[in-house]
């Protein structure tokens, strides 16, 4: 077979900071959104209902982020494993409240600008390429207490100053950056995204539509900053994308499903990196009861600071139906659909599609002729640590063999693929369900829904295969 993915590829694994640092109140850090979400099954009903309160009780609920895996201690063990495995890049976050502990100092915290230093020279020193998410879940609890999230224009400023903060502080050390982290998820869990909890369902998509504006804003701001700091550098925006199918040939089932694709796909999207509103935005607004408060200024602004690639991750695909009973549905990575009598599920119910991944890289590739990149995929599965104290996880293997296979497959079709980082190369906390049991490593760390554990971290199987997968450049399967 000809090799399929290009020298230099970049192939890795990716994280996020609140999910994996733990430290929660060190190094002058501030409480931030994941602080305040309570581990376990139930956090997917919280994080979806209306009026959250953003308080802590321990009393009634865990925290399982405030420990994380204790990265924030551990770093240097667990990026000498991620460069034993061979990794290329590095997919991490920074935490704003490590910066900025409230979210609208003037000044940043030098003991969290230290920390970062300290992970990225740890890196450098493996030769092993960052790709820093600016904001992934993790919004100052001060800027949604007091200011209300992104609903809030003031966020636009603040951030602003992170992001200067951060492009200046790192400018040595960091060229590949991604503004929000699956932007397009905000108007299906804004609390994620957004920082701010929906009244009521009346008020949702209008608050949600002004408050991912006010994002573009700011992404195309730091796009903008980014490169006159960073000559060099790569920017990207960040989508959740699961291609949607229509459930049938029904034509009024196809027309649902290419708006919902229209919406949830593009929308972000096309603003990010065409540097406009969509074509379809207007209708959809006005049937929703959308007007978005746009500045003067704002739409030049997006139109400047399109992105250099674009960035996704892919879980499953998405099967649309006009009217659908609620027996229908399936389960899914913060959107579901109807369940696709063709697909198996993982153990929470997300479909198991990898020719979908070659879909998505197909469809936004046609659409953008921009570089892509996915900086995650990956199996959520229950792991057992057998006698001998092995973890073989074939059925993870066999999951990213498939979709390794596609990404190939999309190559040869045409796209410009250019990196590969699966989701939580490391065990960490769930973000849909604040799990540890929920892993996805190919390094296990003995921590546990009941918060029992050592930290201590072991090789799975998928740790050797993955090694000789990066090695091979993507032709071991
Ligand atoms: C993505 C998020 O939605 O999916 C990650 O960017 C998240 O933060 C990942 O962890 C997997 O979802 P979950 O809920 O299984 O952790």
């Amino acid at each position: 077979m000809a090799k399929q993915f290009p020298e230099g590829f970049l192939w890795g694994g990716a994280t996020a900071a609140n999910q994996l640092e733990g430290g929660y109140l060190e190094g002058g850090k501030g409480l931030n959104l994941a602080d305040v979400l309570p581990g376990g099954k139930g956090r997917l009903k919280l994080l979806s209902q209306t009026g959250f309160d953003f308080e802590i009780d321990k009393s009634k609920y865990t925290y399982p982020n405030h420990e994380g895996i204790d990265f924030y201690h551990r770093y240097k063990e667990d990026i000498a494993l991620f460069a034993e495995m061979g990794f290329k890049v590095f997919r991490m976050s920074i935490a704003w409240s490590r910066i900025f502990p409230n979210g609208d100092e003037l000044e940043p915290s030098e003991e969290g600008l230290a920390f970062y230093d300290r992970v990225f020279d740890e890196l450098e020193k493996y030769g092993i390429e960052p790709l820093v998410t600016i904001a992934h879940y993790e919004t100052p609890l001060h800027l949604i207490k007091e200011y209300g999230g992104w609903r809030n224009r003031k966020l636009v400023g603040f951030f602003e100053r992170y992001v200067r903060t951060i492009f200046k502080r790192y400018q040595d050390k960091v060229k590949y950056w991604l503004t929000f982290n699956e932007i397009n998820g905000a108007t299906h869990m804004p609390l994620l995204g957004l920082g701010f909890s929906p009244e009521s369902e009346e008020t949702r998509l209008q608050d949600s539509f002004q408050g991912l504006h006010h994002q573009f804003v700011a992404s195309a701001q730091a796009v903008k900053l980014g490169h006159e700091i960073i000559p060099d550098s790569q920017i990207g925006c960040m989508l959740i994308y699961a291609p949607v199918y229509s459930y049938d040939s029904n034509p009024d089932n196809v027309m649902h499903a290419k708006q919902e694709a229209d919406v949830f796909n593009f929308l972000c999207g096309d603003v990010q990196v065409r540097g406009e509103y969509p074509y379809f935005a207007k209708r959809y607004f006005k049937n929703h009861n959308v007007e978005l408060d746009i500045q003067e200024g704002d739409l030049e602004t997006i139109k400047e600071g399109t992105v250099d690639f674009i960035s996704f991750s892919y879980y499953m695909s998405r099967t649309d139906k006009k009217v659908k009973t609620p027996e229908e549905l399936g389960e899914g990575n913060l959107v579901g659909g109807v369940k696709n009598p063709f697909l198996k599920s993982s153990d929470w119910g997300w479909e198991i599609d990898p020719v979908g991944l070659r879909v998505a890289l197909n469809e936004l590739y046609g659409r953008y002729q921009k570089p892509l990149m996915v900086v995650e995929n990956g199996l959520g599965a229950y792991d057992k640590v057998e006698e001998d104290g092995s973890i073989n996880d074939d059925y993870r293997i066999d999951y990213l063999r498939e979709h390794i296979k596609q990404m190939g497959e999309a190559i040869e079709d045409g796209v410009d693929l250019r990196g590969y980082t699966s989701w939580g190369c490391i065990d960490l906390v769930s973000a849909s369900s604040g799990e540890y049991s929920k892993r996805y490593g190919f390094i296990y760390v003995d921590k546990h829904d009941d918060g029992s554990g050592t930290l201590e971290r072991k090789r799975k199987k998928s740790f050797f295969w993955y090694k000789d997968v990066i090695y091979s450049n993507g032709e071991n399967l």
